[in-house]
């Protein structure tokens, strides 16, 4: 397989983490890891030499400039892989401003702001945005889920615009929606519920779809569920 330079937020924990080790097996890729947790990610990564590890948060104001600081020493990039999220679970009466703000930012502009800066690196690429099977028309929706729903159809939505306006370019986008899988993110959203699909399995799936789907698809918008949640 030719090397490939790959970006992937949201590295430190679930399903961002497995994609990382999963990736960093091949050692001709050159991985880039990032989330808030830098200290986490290098010592978990730390058996790899071919990841390096970035703080990054899709929260702050500056994200474009964040991004366009840790491509800096970087030529061209491959495959971003739009991980990191954020979900709030409450009753909608009891979402605050900040909820709506930070679900959206994280979710949404955050991911924007991020492919803007990392576009001016990219020839013959993929993005790949993480999206959820709450954010999929007509999918079965869940009580306490609106700013993490909402601003996840957002992020589908995005993914249509882009590939539009980026069709005549070498530049593909595609959005997966997940199901249930076994992580932090799931147990805040259904407590107790026991996932059928590990973040491993998961991020097996969307490795093999981030290296390769490019070649058949673009602004394409895929539910990957086995169940429901
Ligand atoms: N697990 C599921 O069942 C499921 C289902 C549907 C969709 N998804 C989607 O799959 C993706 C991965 O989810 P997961 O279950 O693996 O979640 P997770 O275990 O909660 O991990 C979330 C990741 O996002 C990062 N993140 C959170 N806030 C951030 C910020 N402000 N700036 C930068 N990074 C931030 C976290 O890193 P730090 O906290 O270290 O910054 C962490 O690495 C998410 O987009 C999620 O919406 C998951």
């Amino acid at each position: 397989m030719k090397p490939k330079t790959i970006v992937i937020t949201g590295a430190s924990r679930g399903i961002g983490k497995e994609l990382v080790i999963q990736l960093a097996e091949y050692s001709g890729h050159q991985i880039l890891a990032l989330s808030r947790n830098e200290a986490k990610m290098e010592s978990d990564f730390e058996d790899f030499e071919n990841v390096s590890c970035h703080a990054f948060d899709l929260s702050r104001d500056d994200v474009k400039e964040q991004t366009e600081k840790i491509l800096s020493g970087i030529d061209s990039v491959d495959v971003l892989i739009n991980n990191a999220g954020f979900l709030v679970n409450k009753p909608f009466l009891e979402i605050t401003h900040e909820d709506f703000l930070t679900s959206y930012k994280i979710n949404v502009t955050g991911v924007m702001e991020t492919v803007q800066a990392v576009v001016p690196k990219m020839t013959n690429a993929h993005i790949v945005n993480i999206s959820s099977v709450g954010g999929y028309q007509g999918s079965v929706k869940f009580p306490g889920l609106t700013a993490y729903s909402t601003s996840k159809a957002a992020l589908c939505s995005f993914t249509e615009l882009f590939a539009e306006e980026y069709k005549e370019t070498g530049i593909a986008m595609n959005c997966l929606c997940l199901g249930a899988a076994q992580t932090e993110m799931l147990e805040a959203a259904f407590p107790g519920y026991e996932a059928p699909v590990s973040a491993s399995e998961m991020a097996e799936y969307i490795a093999n779809f981030a290296l390769n789907a490019q070649k058949w698809m673009r602004g394409k918008i895929i539910p990957v569920s086995l169940s429901t949640p």
